[in-house]
C-alpha cells in the first residue's frame, strides 16, 4: 500500500493514465477480463502453464477468486487455504496490529500468533472485497451523453446511469457494485463484489522481521524484510458474508492458491494479481514539470521538519511509539516516496520523453483536419492550465494539508466540533450529561491518543515551516504569533506553542470541562489560541484549494480529449488503463538489474544479509535473538535451498500502491512470494514504466513459511495449506 490513508478528503489527485509506446511484456496493469484476448499468448510464451479459463472465468472458479481487495483498496490479500486463511503484508496489517497492541502486549514489537482459532483477533471496521465479475458498461453509462454537452450536464447523465446500474446489479444489497471511469472517462467498467466483514488476525511477525530495515531500507533494494501478516476471513454459518459473530465459520473459498516451496530462478515466469491504486501513466510533460517543481517539494518540505520530531519521540518511549506508529508509517512512506519520485523523474528525463511523445501525437493530430478539430485544443489547454498555476498558492495548499494531517492538535478544533450558537452573543449551556459525553469523545479522539510534549514540539514545527512561503501566502496565524510573541524573538513559535499547551481548552481535559460546564458564547470560543490557529489554517486551505480545484476541474475535459486522441492513434495496440483500485494482472519474470554503472544487483537476498545489516537495539536493524540463532546454526528446516535461506526476490512486474500484499504467482498458478515494495531507482514508476530499472520487491514465500514454522512455532497453520 503506498500511501495508505494519505489522501485527505480535501485532496483530490489529478488522476491521469498508460504509456503510449509499444508495451514490453513486463509493462502493464491489465484487466483480467481482457487477458485472453490481449495477453494470453505472450504469457504462454513467457512460460505460463495455466489455461486462460483457469485465470479468469466468471462461471467456474478460477485464479481470480483467490485475490482479495483489502478495504476499498489500501492493499491486496490472497486466500491460501481451504479455511479462508489470507496472506497480506505486515505493513498492510499494521494498523490492526497497532490497535491490538499495548505496552504490556506489544504485538507490534513482539509479533502475534494465534495458537488456535479461538485466539484469532477480530478487527472492527476491516472488510475485504471479492470480485464476482466485471463488465464493460461504457455504452450504458454514456448513452445519453453528447459531444457538445457541458461538463456539468455530462456529469449528471453519467451519475444517473451509474446509480441505475448499481441498483440493478446489487441484487437487493447482496453485492457491492462499483463503477469506475477508465481512460479519463472515455470508458466505464462495472465491478461486482461480495464484501466480507469478519476478518481476524491470525499471525504477525515482530516488526524486527515484518519491517526489518525500517524507513532506511524502505523503497530500496537489497531488502531483507519478512513483510507478511496472516488473517482469516469468516462468514455466517451458511457461507454468506456477515459482521463479526462468535458463531461465524471460516470462509470456504471458491479457489485458494497452492504454495510452491521449490523456489524461484532468474527468468522464471511470474505474475502479480492485485488492486493497484493510482498511476498517472498518461501524465503530460507539463504535469510532470508541475510534479517536480511544485507538488512534490511542497509535500516533502513540511515533512522534513515534522517527521524527525516524531521519530525521536517515538524512539524514546514505547508508549509514544504505539500512539503514533500507524500514522507515522504512512507519513514516512509518502515522504520518502515523493523524494524518490522527484529524483527519478529528473534522472530518467521523464519530462523530455513525454515531450517527444507529445510531438508525435501533435503531428498525427495536425495531419488531418477532423482530428485537428476534435483534439487540436487538448495539449495547448493542458499546458495553459499547468503554466497558469500560482506556485505559491499550491505550496500553501500542500503545506496546510500536511500540517492538518500530521498534527492532531492543530486538527482538533476542526474534527472535534463542540456545540456553538450561530450568533456571536448567544450563549450555550450544556447539561452535565452532555458535558460528560463530550469529554468521553474528547478522550477517545485526543486525550488518550496523543502525547502532549510530542504535540508541542510538532506544533512549533508546523509554525516554523511557513518561513519557506511568501508572507502573503502564509496563514494569518503566523503574523499573529510573530507579533504577539515579539518578546521571544526568534523563539516566537515556541512561545506560541507553549501558550497553546498552557491555555487552550483543547490541550487539557480540565480546561475543556470547565469551559463546557459554564455557559459560553461563540466569541469566547473563537478567542481560544488553538481555535485561532486552526481557523487560520482552514482558511488558508480553502483559499488555496480553489486554485487547486479550478485547475483540476478545468483539466478534465482536455485530458479526456488527449486520451481519446491517443486511443485513436494507437487503436490497433492493446492498451492498459491507469490503475484505479480495480483488479489487475501484471506478468513478467524474476529478474536482476543494474542500478548504476558498474553495479549489478542480484535478483534475490538471503538470511546472511540479515546478520550483515544487524545493529543491536537499533529500532530498524535489531535482529531478534531467536532469529539470529536460527540463522547462525542454519536451522532452516525444509525452507532453504542448498543450505541458504532465501528472504526476498525481484521481478519486473508492474505494480503500485494498493498492490502491497499481492501474490506473486508462478507458471503453475502457485504462490511464490508477496509483493511489497518498489525500488528507489525507478520511483517515477507511477508516471512512466522503465523497463531496465523498474522492479517489484517481493518476500519469498519460503521465508514466510520459515518464520511461521521455525521462528514462531505456528507450523500448525501449514497443515491447512497446499504446499507443493
Ligand atoms: N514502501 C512500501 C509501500 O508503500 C511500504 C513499505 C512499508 N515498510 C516500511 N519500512 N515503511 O508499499
Amino acid at each position: 500500500r503506498f500511501m495508505k490513508k494519505f489522501l485527505l478528503a480535501m485532496m483530490m489527485a489529478f488522476v491521469l493514465s498508460p504509456s503510449f509506446a509499444i508495451n514490453p511484456p513486463d509493462e502493464g496493469m491489465w484487466l483480467p477480463m481482457f487477458i485472453k484476448g490481449y495477453n494470453y499468448s505472450e504469457m504462454q510464451r513467457l512460460g505460463l502453464k495455466l489455461t486462460a479459463e483457469q485465470l479468469y472465468d466468471i462461471n467456474n472458479s478460477s485464479l481470480k477468486d483467490a485475490i482479495v481487495q483489502l478495504g476499498d483498496g489500501f492493499c491486496t490479500g490472497e486466500i491460501v487455504s481451504r479455511d479462508g486463511l489470507m496472506f497480506t503484508n505486515h505493513h498492510c496489517g499494521y494498523s490492526f496490529i497497532v490497535d491490538h497492541s499495548t505496552t504490556e502486549h506489544d504485538y507490534l514489537k513482539n509479533g502475534f500468533w494465534a495458537m488456535s482459532r479461538e485466539e484469532e483477533l477480530p478487527n472492527e471496521g476491516f472488510h475485504v472485497n471479492m470480485l464476482e465479475y466485471m463488465q464493460d458498461v461504457t455504452a450504458t453509462v454514456l448513452a445519453e451523453v453528447t459531444a457538445d454537452m457541458k461538463e456539468s450536464q455530462r456529469r449528471d447523465h453519467v451519475t444517473k446511469a451509474i446509480n441505475k446500474l448499481k441498483e440493478e446489479h446489487s441484487k437487493e444489497g447482496r453485492y457491492n457494485v462499483v463503477i469506475k471511469p477508465f481512460y479519463e472517462g472515455n470508458e466505464y467498467y462495472m465491478f461486482v463484489y461480495t464484501t466480507y466483514k469478519d476478518i481476524r488476525l491470525v499471525g504477525a511477525p515482530p516488526s524486527a522481521v515484518g519491517k526489518f530495515g525500517g524507513d532506511t531500507d524502505n523503497w530500496m533494494w537489497p531488502r531483507h524484510t519478512g513483510d507478511f501478516t496472516i488473517f482469516r476471513i469468516y462468514t455466517a454459518p451458511d457461507g454468506s458474508p456477515a459482521e463479526y459473530s462468535p458463531e461465524n465459520i471460516p470462509l470456504k473459498p471458491k479457489h485458494y492458491l497452492p504454495i510452491s516451496t521449490k523456489g524461484v530462478k532468474m527468468g522464471d515466469f511470474s505474475m502479480v494479481w492485485g488492486y493497484p491504486g493510482t498511476t498517472e501513466r498518461f501524465m503530460t510533460s507539463y504535469e510532470v514539470a508541475k510534479t517536480i517543481n511544485i507538488d512534490n517539494p511542497s509535500l516533502v518540505e513540511p515533512f522534513d521538519q515534522i517527521i524527525p520530531i516524531y521519530r525521536e519521540e517515538m524512539n524514546k518511549s514505547d508508549r509514544v511509539r504505539l500512539l503514533y506508529a500507524d500514522d507515522f508509517a504512512s507519513w514516512a512512506n509518502t515522504w520518502k516516496n515523493k523524494q524518490g519520485e522527484t529524483n527519478s523523474l529528473i534522472a530518467l528525463r521523464v519530462k523530455e520523453k513525454k515531450e517527444k511523445q507529445e510531438e508525435i501525437l501533435t503531428n498525427w493530430i495536425n495531419a488531418d483536419e477532423s482530428r485537428k478539430e476534435k483534439y487540436g485544443d487538448a495539449l495547448p489547454k493542458i499546458k495553459a492550465i499547468c503554466e497558469g498555476i500560482n506556485a505559491n498558492e499550491m505550496k500553501t495548499f500542500w503545506y496546510a494539508n500536511v500540517v492538518l494531517m500530521s498534527s492532531k492538535t492543530v486538527m482538533l478544533p476542526y474534527s472535534f466540533r463542540i456545540p456553538l450558537p450561530d450568533i456571536g452573543e448567544k450563549k450555550v449551556s450544556l447539561t452535565a450529561e452532555d458535558v460528560q459525553q463530550w469529554l468521553k469523545e474528547y478522550d477517545e479522539s485526543y486525550g488518550k491518543i496523543v502525547d502532549l510534549p510530542t504535540e508541542e514540539k510538532v506544533l512549533v514545527a508546523t509554525l516554523q515551516i511557513w518561513n519557506n512561503v511568501p508572507e502573503e501566502n502564509q496563514p494569518s496565524i503566523v503574523k499573529y504569533a510573530k507579533e504577539t510573541y515579539k518578546k521571544a524573538g526568534t523563539r516566537w513559535a515556541e512561545a506560541f506553542a507553549a501558550d497553546v499547551m498552557e491555555k487552550s481548552i483543547f490541550t487539557s481535559r480540565e480546561r475543556l470541562e470547565k469551559f463546557l460546564s459554564k455557559s459560553y458564547t461563540k466569541k469566547m470560543y473563537d478567542e481560544d489560541l488553538l481555535v485561532k490557529y486552526n481557523s487560520s489554517l482552514i482558511q488558508a486551505l480553502f483559499m488555496s484549494q480553489s486554485t487547486y480545484r479550478d485547475a483540476s476541474t478545468k483539466i478534465n475535459l482536455p485530458r479526456r480529449s488527449y486520451l481519446a486522441a491517443i486511443r485513436e492513434m494507437e487503436q490497433n495496440k492493446p492498451m492498459y488503463p491507469d490503475a484505479n483500485s480495480t483488479m489487475r494482472v501484471t506478468y513478467g519474470q524474476v529478474l536482476d538489474y543494474y542500478p548504476i554503472d558498474g553495479v549489478h544487483y542480484l535478483h534475490y537476498t538471503t538470511a546472511q544479509g540479515i546478520l550483515e545489516k544487524e545493529i543491536p537495539n537499533d529500532p530498524e536493524f535489531d535482529v531478534p535473538a531467536k532469529l539470529k540463532t536460527l540463522i547462525e546454526t542454519k536451522d532452516f528446516g525444509p525452507y532453504a535451498e542448498n543450505g541458504v535461506l532465501p528472504v526476498c526476490f525481484l521481478s519486473n512486474n508492474d505494480i503500485t500502491g494498493g498492490n502491497s500484499g499481492s501474490p506473486v504467482i508462478n507458471a503453475n498458478g502457485e504462490l511464490i512470494g508477496l509483493a511489497f515494495d518498489g525500488n528507489w531507482e525507478a520511483l517515477s514508476s507511477d508516471i512512466v514504466f522503465n523497463t531496465e530499472l523498474q522492479r517489484c520487491i517481493n518476500v519469498d514465500v519460503r521465508y514466510v513459511l520459515f518464520i511461521i514454522d521455525k521462528y514462531a512455532g505456528a507450523g500448525y497453520l501449514l497443515k491447512e495449506m497446499d504446499l507443493r
